[in-house]
């Protein structure tokens, strides 16, 4: 079975002190296998995005435990927390987040940057990333001079580009069109095919389709948590292995295996 990836006991986020004093999160658990495709919903307020930010080391929470690839993520220095980021975790958010002045071939090869892979490298992986999501003829273009779902098509190649094992989106098909939504809801599907972890956050239950387990927040907690597939059922880690620029996709077990 899949290795628990995340794990997150009695986690805090306190903002204010006194007559101020309000949660974020109140004394959350959550533990995410690998594999898993996740939704969280809740109205607006209940802290999806903070859970997002924390597990993604953009925000660190008051008080509680985040265990992440078993390592206690408290203890670790920022710089190995930055690393750690860019290596595991790639981020999609509502407003695509593209950098407007770079063209998209830049703007996705750029994560790699953070892992310090040779300029040559980062582009053929950019390009060969822009390849799966076919966009590969936009490469020059600015972001601006693309469609909504086209910029979001973009960031999600941005954010698998490192290979990173978590995918963290934060309203992804907020700001798209019906259509738009289903082509980016489609390339999500096929990155978690892939054995990847998927944490979305997400307003439209339509969407709830894709997910294995669907959880509901309500003022900082768990209201409910559904699982449509079961643990033992969740897609195994395909390894893609680069040779020579070349992504090469091979299914690895799980079992015996330590990060
Ligand atoms: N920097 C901050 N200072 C004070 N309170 C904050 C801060 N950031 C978030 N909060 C509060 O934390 C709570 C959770 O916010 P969060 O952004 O996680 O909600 P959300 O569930 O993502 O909402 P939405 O669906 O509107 O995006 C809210 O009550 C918010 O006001
Ligand atoms: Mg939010």
């Amino acid at each position: 079975m899949n290795e628990e990836i995340i794990q997150i006991k009695g986690l805090t986020k306190r903002y204010g002190y006194g007559d101020t004093e309000s949660f974020a999160l109140k004394d959350f658990d959550l533990t995410i296998r690998r594999g898993e495709f996740i939704m969280i919903m809740g109205p607006s307020g209940c802290g999806k995005t903070t859970l997002l930010n924390i597990i993604g080391l953009l925000d660190r929470a008051t008080s509680g435990e985040y265990i992440l690839n078993g390592e206690d993520v408290a203890g670790i220095s920022s710089r190995r927390k930055a690393r750690l980021r860019a290596k595991k975790i790639g981020f999609i958010f509502q407003n695509y987040n593209l950098i407007q002045d770079l063209s998209v071939l830049e703007n996705v090869a750029l994560p790699l940057v953070y892992i310090n892979r040779p300029r040559t490298v980062r582009l053929k992986n950019a390009s060969d990333t822009l390849r799966r999501f076919h966009l590969q003829e936009r490469e020059y273009y600015l972001p601006s001079q693309l469609s909504g779902g086209q910029q979001q098509r973009v960031a999600i190649a941005r954010a698998i580009v490192s290979d990173p094992e978590i995918i963290l989106a934060d309203e992804p098909t907020g700001n798209l069109d019906s259509r738009a939504s289903i082509a980016v809801m489609e390339e999500l599907k096929s990155i978690h095919e892939e054995g990847n972890t998927i944490i979305m956050v997400t307003h439209n239950p339509a969407l709830t389709v894709y997910a294995t387990r669907v959880i509901n927040m309500l003022d900082g907690q768990i209201n409910t948590d559904i699982k449509t597939v079961a643990d033992q059922n969740l897609p195994q880690k395909i390894e893609v292995k680069r040779t020579r620029g070349k992504a090469k996709r091979t299914r690895k077990s799980n079992k015996g295996r330590k990060n």
